[in-house]
């Protein structure tokens, strides 16, 4: 029966580190796959996930199940930080489940809205993370998009994205990357939010945001305003979760899907749909990563010692693309200074794919081929190589 199986393409962001892991030259960059980076270029885990991870293994007597929805009290934490400590005032229409990573959350969320609207259309932005696309679509969700970045003038196309978005007929899905949009890094301000929350609601739109790097573009609060935003406009609207970026706990899968209904009797309708479908699919998530978080956000301590952790990540991230931008302008004689002005890890730069072989080919610098870049992957001692390998794909 496998027999009928062709191969697959690799992956277009994993396979990026398979590439740059057998490549010889001490001279490689990886600004392939979305992981932070520290200044020795590790991938860390933060201080207070490593103590709630000794007290977590102390504290445990057992691995019993949890429940296809997850831990409570992690959905309850990871929901006020999502939402702020009013819960933007909608505490009694929430539905919560804890899922393996961000991915899981857009997973459960696509199989929730194509179990009550089979064969929804549901827009994702153009262009929007790679893995979008398959994970949503292979749901039966009917996969569109809206415009949304010029790559060629680095800034977001407002203007056709609200009009494309006020054309759609009600019951239409839309995934909006809540901060630092992957992958181009181009987010949108608070003025245009408001916008964009004001055509969602009057269309009876389905706001479906994707929430994967709170805390790496501005701070907590800020990162989270546009949720917030969209949480006091509409009726009804999903939240994708990943805990993965800003606990630096990408391998133990931890993420939450957070439902807002009309009211609280529909919440509890969605919460046991939410589980039926956890149980089709993974039946429960892994404990050990919301273990983890939970413990962090319940422990002031942990708490604070994480956010300070986060904020200096946030804070080098910013500080790295000030550094790239110059250089790159210095390089070149154009003005990168956008660079310096997006948020998040993400940059893209307007490079085809035959450009992107040329900067690994030549430079040994690694990307996905649409020109995609992680800014954690560049250093103050990598960074005049990474701006002469770029500038010299863009002329090449
Ligand atoms: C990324 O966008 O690079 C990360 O979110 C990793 C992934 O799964 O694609």
């Amino acid at each position: 029966m496998l027999e009928t199986l062709t191969r697959v393409p690799p992956d277009p962001i994993l396979g990026v580190s398979a590439a740059f892991q057998a490549d010889p030259s001490p001279d490689k960059v990886d600004l392939g796959v979305g992981v932070y980076k520290d200044e020795q270029g590790k991938t860390p885990v933060p201080r207070a996930v490593r103590t709630a991870e000794q007290e977590v293994h102390a504290a445990q007597t057992t691995k019993t199940y949890v429940s296809p929805t997850g831990l409570p009290s992690y959905n309850a934490l990871v929901a006020e930080l999502v939402l702020g400590s009013d819960h933007a005032g909608r505490r009694t229409d929430l539905s919560l489940a804890q899922t393996p990573g961000g991915s899981g959350a857009l997973r459960l969320g696509a199989e929730l809205l194509n179990a009550a609207r089979p064969g929804a259309t549901i827009l994702v932005s153009d262009p929007t993370w790679a893995n979008h696309i398959p994970l949503l679509g292979t749901v039966g969700l009917k996969v569109d998009r809206y415009p949304y970045y010029d790559a060629q003038n680095p800034s977001v196309l407002f203007d056709r994205m609200i009009g494309h978005l006020d054309a759609q007929p009600a019951g239409t899905i839309v995934v909006l990357h809540a901060c630092c949009h992957n992958p181009t890094g181009q987010d949108l301000t608070p003025a245009q939010w408001s916008e964009v929350a004001a055509v969602v609601a009057r269309r009876g739109l389905m706001p479906f945001m994707d929430l994967a790097y709170q805390g790496l573009g501005e701070d907590l609060d800020r990162d989270a305003a546009s949720v917030r935003l969209m949480a006091r406009a509409v009726p009804e609207m999903l939240v994708a979760v990943s805990c993965s970026k800003n606990f630096g706990i990408y391998r133990e899968r931890t993420g939450l899907l957070l439902g807002l209904s009309s009211d609280g009797e529909r919440a509890g309708i969605t919460t046991g749909h939410l589980g039926r479908l956890a149980r089709t699919l993974w039946s429960m998530p892994p404990d050990h990563g919301a273990a983890l978080v939970e413990r962090v956000l319940s422990q002031p301590a942990l708490r604070q010692d994480w956010m300070t952790e986060l904020s200096h990540m946030a804070n080098r991230i910013n500080s790295l693309r000030g550094l790239l931008a110059e250089r790159l302008s210095a390089v070149s004689g154009v003005d990168y200074g956008w660079v310096a002005a997006q948020r998040g890890m993400f940059s893209r730069l307007p490079l085809s794919s035959g450009q992107v072989a040329f900067a690994r080919d030549h430079h040994h610098l690694y990307m996905p081929p649409d020109g995609r870049i992680n800014i954690a992957g560049v250093s103050p001692a990598n960074v005049d190589r990474v701006a002469a390998g770029l500038i010299a794909a863009v002329r090449s």
